[in-house]
């Protein structure tokens, strides 16, 4: 038996017959493609699933980093501080900008650790990056009041937890902006790259329309500012409008494949799982990832991939050790550990009973042995 990691040709089957119906709809009869009605209504919706007042399609999710860190003018002298245990694009949206990136630990649930937030601040912070990785959300309650405390901008990288939701509240309707990411693998894929942004505030909302589209305020015929292309595609809005209907059915999924996962592996001493799905806590888990951790994480990979169960390893260099992009200065225990110890297992809608059953008795194999 053969378990992939992901099976995007399965997992795209359920929505064929409309989407095919959107290609007749938008290619061929209206050739409708840059910043159409399309556009809007998707923005609309996804604002109104995240719980914002308005939401921009951007070109994909790194571009929607860059983008608010820019409108709030970050730059030079500035230090913002976000997690070296990210996709390398959180940090270079801080470099992109001129400002300086202060990396902070995760915790457990491998989220920015809270605890070490006030000793990262100083008078030249600007804003935190606060990473919803895996699909859980970080503890935006004590971000959101260390924010307050030292007046600093606060973006939710939720690339990773479309969905996800901290005390009943979804990833996104928090900070002053949050970054969403469409790419293929993610919990809401479009067929290319896309992303987006989020926010409550309409004086933001307005800054990023102009950033997304070179600068321009086509309105008033005005260059308000250096911006950037990075339209989301009126026909990538369009699919992901039809897929976003079936975001919640597909998250409820996810959270019954981590159940199965949970319940096999609560018991292998060697293996570190993440906290089962509940409905009554504080995370309601989008699970992005199912990840695990193991000393064993090589030969555990191998055996797996040989059985013919894929497996994802988010990352096994630690950003900071990455020596060209001289971040080296810092020393972050746990997610040092978590690089040579994390791999993520199959995990996405289409997979059957079947499959989960067969990835767990592999997994038990292993550990069995
Ligand atoms: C945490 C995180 N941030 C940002 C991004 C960047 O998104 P994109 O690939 O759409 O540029 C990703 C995508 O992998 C991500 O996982």
């Amino acid at each position: 038996m053969n378990v992939p990691f992901v099976d995007l040709p399965i997992q795209i089957k359920p929505f064929e017959r409309e989407i095919r119906e959107v290609l007749e709809s938008v290619v061929f009869d209206k050739a409708d493609f840059i910043m159409r009605q399309d556009l809007i209504d998707f923005e609309n919706a996804f604002a109104e699933f995240i719980g914002v007042k308005h939401a921009i399609g951007v070109a994909n999710g790194s571009d929607a980093l860059n983008i608010c860190v820019k409108a709030f003018g970050i730059g030079a002298g500035d230090e913002v501080i976000t997690v070296s245990h990210t996709f390398v694009a959180t940090i270079a949206a801080i470099v992109h900008a001129g400002a300086t990136p202060v990396l902070v630990d995760v915790g457990s649930d491998h989220n920015m650790d809270i605890t070490k937030l006030d000793e990262a601040i100083n008078a030249t912070t600007k804003a935190i990056i606060p990473v919803h990785l895996n699909g859980r959300v970080c503890n935006m309650e004590a971000i959101m009041d260390i924010a307050a405390k030292y007046d600093l901008k606060v973006i939710e990288d939720s690339a990773q937890a479309i969905g996800g939701m901290y005390k009943g509240k979804k990833a996104g309707s928090f900070g002053d902006f949050a970054t969403n990411s469409f790419y293929p693998f993610k919990i809401l894929g479009c067929f290319g790259d896309g992303g987006m942004i989020t926010t409550n505030d309409s004086d933001l909302d307005y800054r990023i329309r102009c950033l997304r589209d070179n600068g321009q305020d086509r309105q008033k015929g005005e260059i308000t500012d250096w911006g950037w292309n990075s339209r989301l595609d009126n026909l990538q809005a369009a699919i992901l409008s039809v897929m976003l209907k079936q975001l919640p059915d597909m998250i409820t999924r996810r959270r019954e494949i981590a159940r199965l996962y949970c319940d096999a592996f609560k018991d292998i001493s060697d293996l570190v799982i993440q906290e089962a799905p509940t409905d009554d806590g504080d995370y309601y888990d989008a699970f992005q990832n199912y990840v695990v951790t193991t000393p064993k994480r090589d030969q555990f990979v191998k055996y797996l991939n040989e059985n013919g169960v894929g497996t994802l390893i988010s990352w096994p260099v630690p950003t900071h050790f990455h020596p060209n992009l001289k971040l080296d200065s810092f020393k972050l225990p746990n997610t040092e550990r978590i690089s040579r110890e994390v791999v993520s297992l199959p995990m996405h809608p289409a997979l059957t009973d079947e499959d989960v059953a067969y990835v767990t008795k592999t997994v038990k194999g292993f550990f069995s042995n």
